[in-house]
């Protein structure tokens, strides 16, 4: 016949590894959180680490370490991310919109998971900033509480705004029917803020050291045989707040060797 030979329709560009972008809320000019849906072979342990990201402009993945911030029974991910202005990933990140693809390596890694951490009668949750993401999974995934009688999340960020995440997400955890139960006299939250009136203050370290937390919240002081703790934030916190966490007797652990506590960057640098 005469008819022509079809012409191939050529494959749809897709990412690699992509995902799709559900709902993205914007916190503050610095902060937002979005959700992606979740590839269906993904398993991860509430606490985990993936690196995501876009293409840049030559095609190239360009991926950053984010933690997962939603709990691992939950049908999307949950990110929860840092805007800097002239950050090669999230000065574009910052942009997305639903039905936007992102990259995702399904690999989960990370030290903030219960398994690094031996059984014990209370669990701290220690993060500035962004930090809060990885317990923002663990908060929300019932073993916390089957494992813990206690678990305390403190959260400092300069502003008050800063905490908005962290507390909305909390007060959504108390109103929950299923968790609500589960929280209901367990959860302990105690946010301050360092650079802005608040009706809490300080530091983590200083929160700490001075005891005021403790009195705060009416619970008995920190120690090696009651208590665990799993920290997140800058470098600098993270070094100062392992020196505290040392004063109270607790060691460091990890998933090879489960002692009293576990630290994970919140990020690499100085911070913006
Ligand atoms: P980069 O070139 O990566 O960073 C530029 C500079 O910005 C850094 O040197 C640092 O000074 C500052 N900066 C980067 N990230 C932050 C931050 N989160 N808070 C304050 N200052 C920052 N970021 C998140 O927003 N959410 C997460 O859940 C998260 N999880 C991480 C987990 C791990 C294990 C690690 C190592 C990093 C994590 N990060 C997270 C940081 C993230 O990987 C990127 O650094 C961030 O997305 C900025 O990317 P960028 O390419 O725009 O700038
Ligand atoms: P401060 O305002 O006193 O520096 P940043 O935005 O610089 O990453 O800080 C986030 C929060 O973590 C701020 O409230 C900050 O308090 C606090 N912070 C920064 N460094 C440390 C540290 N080394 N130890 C305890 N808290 C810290």
């Amino acid at each position: 016949s005469d008819a022509a030979p079809a012409t191939p329709v050529p494959p749809l560009k897709t990412l690699p590894d992509a995902q799709t972008v559900t709902s993205v809320r914007h916190w503050t000019d610095r902060l937002f959180s979005f959700r992606c849906t979740r590839p269906q072979s993904l398993r991860f342990r509430s606490g985990e680490f993936v690196m995501i990201g876009l293409l840049d402009d030559r095609g190239k993945p360009l991926l950053r370490a984010y933690s997962i911030a939603s709990p691992n029974w939950d049908e999307e991910l949950e990110f929860y991310s840092i805007k800097v202005p002239d950050g090669p990933l999230t000065s574009r990140l910052q942009h997305i919109a639903p039905g936007d693809q992102i990259i995702l390596r399904p690999k989960p890694v990370g030290t903030l998971v219960h398994d690094a951490l031996l059984p014990g009668k209370r669990v701290w949750f220690l993060a500035t900033g962004t930090g809060i993401a990885p317990f923002a999974s663990l908060m929300r995934d019932p073993e916390t509480y089957e494992k813990y009688e206690q678990v305390v999340m403190m959260h400092t960020c300069r502003t008050v705004d800063e905490l908005a995440y962290g507390r909305e997400l909390i007060e959504s955890l108390r109103e929950d029917p299923l968790i609500g139960e589960m929280v209901e006299g367990k959860l302990f939250y105690y946010p301050t803020t360092t650079r802005e009136d608040f009706h809490h203050q300080g530091r983590i370290t200083d929160n700490l050291t001075s005891g005021k937390v403790f009195a705060d919240l009416g619970i008995a002081p920190m120690d090696r045989d009651h208590d665990r703790a799993m920290v997140c934030g800058s470098l600098a916190f993270n070094h100062d707040v392992k020196a505290v966490l040392e004063g109270f007797g607790l060691r460091e652990g990890a998933n090879s060797e489960p002692r009293e506590y576990v630290v994970e960057k919140a990020f690499v640098g100085e911070g913006i």
